[in-house]
């Protein structure tokens, strides 16, 4: 059985400083299995014990998954001295989140953030060929020669050509187009699509693996992950 100081507990299932913990505990707000524990050294079972703080049930996880719709606007990284982050849109008191891969700060769309660090790892490892697919508006139209040139790989560049890649040209009436790349360089999709000499006017990713952009999360809010859709991305 798992043992947690319940300082500790409090730290991570509400976002307090331990110093902030004691000081509820001291208070008295502060009930376990039904009785007042005022002991931030009180040894507790944080999968099985009923921690009610103020009468409100904290709820204990190891691992935390949300999905974020990103704006544009922000940049993926859990801090920066000027500008705002990911992080800062997630109101969760959950400590040690950070965002799986990068999204560039003018693109929009699916980012997950976890402290689950072995399945970022699994997500972003370069071995997995994990598959990321994008909404983009292309700066003109695009067909099957460019559809040809994405499935045989490009030259962004790099060392290396490009894995084979998805093009698929959407009839919305604004040069818009899937992208499906199952690497992760650097402004990736912006350099393929610049290899066949388009710009990309506009970016979304819509799925990572098998978890796709929830079509009900408006941009700039986000959600935790089913218990299915943790699953299935661990599969
Ligand atoms: N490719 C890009 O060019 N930019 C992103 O943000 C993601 C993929």
């Amino acid at each position: 059985m798992k043992q947690m100081r319940l300082d500790k507990y409090l730290t991570e299932t509400r976002g307090m400083t331990r110093s902030e913990a004691k000081q509820y505990l001291k208070k008295g707000r502060v009930t376990v299995d039904g009785t007042i524990e005022k002991k931030p050294e009180r040894k507790i079972d944080p999968e099985n014990a009923t921690v009610l703080v103020d009468g409100e049930l904290c709820r204990y996880a190891q691992f935390h998954y949300f999905m974020l719709n990103k704006p544009q606007g922000v940049v993926s990284a859990t801090e920066d001295f000027k500008e705002r982050t990911v992080l800062d849109l997630i109101k969760e008191p959950v400590k040690d989140l950070f965002p799986v891969g990068r999204l560039d700060k003018d693109t929009e769309g699916l980012l997950l953030l976890t402290n689950d660090g072995v399945l970022a790892h699994e997500l972003l490892s370069p071995k997995k060929h994990v598959e990321k697919c994008y909404y983009a508006v292309l700066d003109g139209p695009v067909g099957e020669t460019e559809q040809e040139q994405f499935e045989q790989g490009l030259d962004i560049g790099d060392e290396k050509l490009t894995l084979p890649a998805k093009l698929e040209p959407l009839s919305d009436g604004k040069n818009g187009v899937y992208i499906t790349v199952c690497e992760g360089r650097f402004h990736q999709v912006k350099r393929m699509a610049k290899a066949v000499g388009r710009e990309v006017l506009f970016l979304k990713r819509m799925s990572m693996g098998s978890l796709q952009l929830d079509p009900e999360l408006k941009t700039g809010s986000y959600r935790e992950l089913t218990r299915e859709e943790v699953e299935l991305l661990k599969r």
